[in-house]
């Protein structure tokens, strides 16, 4: 038998069905790759749990809040648990769309121009009286409001006309103390996946997702049939080029290891613009970092091994 590997998945965030999917399927693979594989459930035993466990590592196939954002990476690391995918301070601030996207600003990378409110920018300063600035401010209609912290595109909303900001910032602002205001980029959605295993980056192939609603949504996202997925996606040589460029230089910026997706989207003059960096990509049967593997022949058991080889051997 091979190492002890705790595979926490489940959780109390929005993307907890989510990740239950991810989680299964990883433990699936660590069993049939002949290791001891423990799911946990992240409760409020789960500290205990892993004291009395002692795994030798801990995969983490948790999405969204507290799996993604740093909270678990920072429990691990004080229980000297090595796990997989990106350490604290990049988690942080990939989680964090305000933050990542003042970063991808500073260097050079391409972003939808947006602005950001906060909570307390209501409640304390009275922000709401200059929400007519705002369209201008990202360059017009459409446009798109969405939580800040927050992933499977819960609480994002498409807004075309000014009547309809207030009642799209209060949604975005119930998933989370920061709203984004971001222009609506027309044009080719792309999901660019990393891989870092320790002998240098692999960007994978860019995935292409065509939604069949023309929203990729929660529902489009998770429900087999209702997106049209092209891998490679289909770009100009020179396009894809800057696509992957893009997505090494965002993993590298934000300090990530082992893996990372970016999600962008190409418009029709042929920018890419990085939407945001995703430290947990999902592993469910629809997910993208699993098709990109796929594409270069990294089939799922030997993509969740080599992650979970890189926290056993202590890899960064
Ligand atoms: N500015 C934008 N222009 C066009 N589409 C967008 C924009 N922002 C978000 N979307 C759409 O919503 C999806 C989710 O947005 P994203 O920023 O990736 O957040 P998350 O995945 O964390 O919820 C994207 O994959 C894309 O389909
Ligand atoms: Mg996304």
């Amino acid at each position: 038998m091979k190492e002890k590997i705790a595979v926490l998945m489940g959780g109390r965030s929005l993307e907890r069905e989510v990740s239950l999917r991810s989680g299964t399927r990883v433990c699936d693979a660590l069993s049939e790759r002949g290791y001891r594989e423990v799911p946990l459930d992240v409760t409020p035993e789960l500290v205990a749990t892993l004291r009395s466990e002692r795994p030798d590592a801990a995969y983490i196939a948790l999405h969204g809040k507290d799996g993604e954002d740093g909270a678990v990476q920072e429990v691990l690391e004080f229980l000297g648990i090595p796990y997989t995918g990106p350490g604290v301070v990049a988690s942080t601030l990939a989680w964090d769309k305000a933050v990542s996207k003042r970063l991808f600003r500073e260097h050079g990378i391409p972003t939808p121009a947006w602005v950001t409110f906060s909570t307390a920018a209501f409640k304390q300063m009275g922000a709401a009286t200059a929400l007519d600035l705002v369209p201008d401010a990202v360059g017009g209609f459409p446009l798109v409001v969405k939580p800040s912290e927050q992933g499977s595109a819960l609480g994002l909303t498409r807004v075309t006309e000014a009547s309809e900001l207030p009642n799209a910032l209060m949604n975005a602002l119930s998933y989370g103390d920061k709203a984004i205001v971001e222009r609506w980029i027309e044009g080719t959605e792309l999901a660019v996946s990393v891989l870092d295993l320790g002998d240098g980056l692999q960007v994978l192939p860019p995935v292409e997702m065509v939604a069949k609603s023309g929203l990729f949504d929660f529902s489009a996202m998770y429900t087999p049939g209702e997106t049209d997925y092209y891998v490679p996606a289909r770009l100009t040589p020179e396009i894809e080029a800057e696509v992957r460029r893009l997505a090494e230089q965002v993993h590298t910026l934000l300090g990530c290891r082992h893996v990372s997706r970016v999600d962008m989207v190409v418009a029709a003059d042929g920018t890419p613009y990085v939407l945001e960096c995703n430290t947990s990509p999902g592993m469910t049967e629809t997910s993208l970092l699993p098709m990109a593997a796929e594409a270069v022949g990294i089939g799922f058991q030997e993509l969740v091994e080599k992650l979970a080889r890189m926290a056993l051997d202590g890899l960064e």
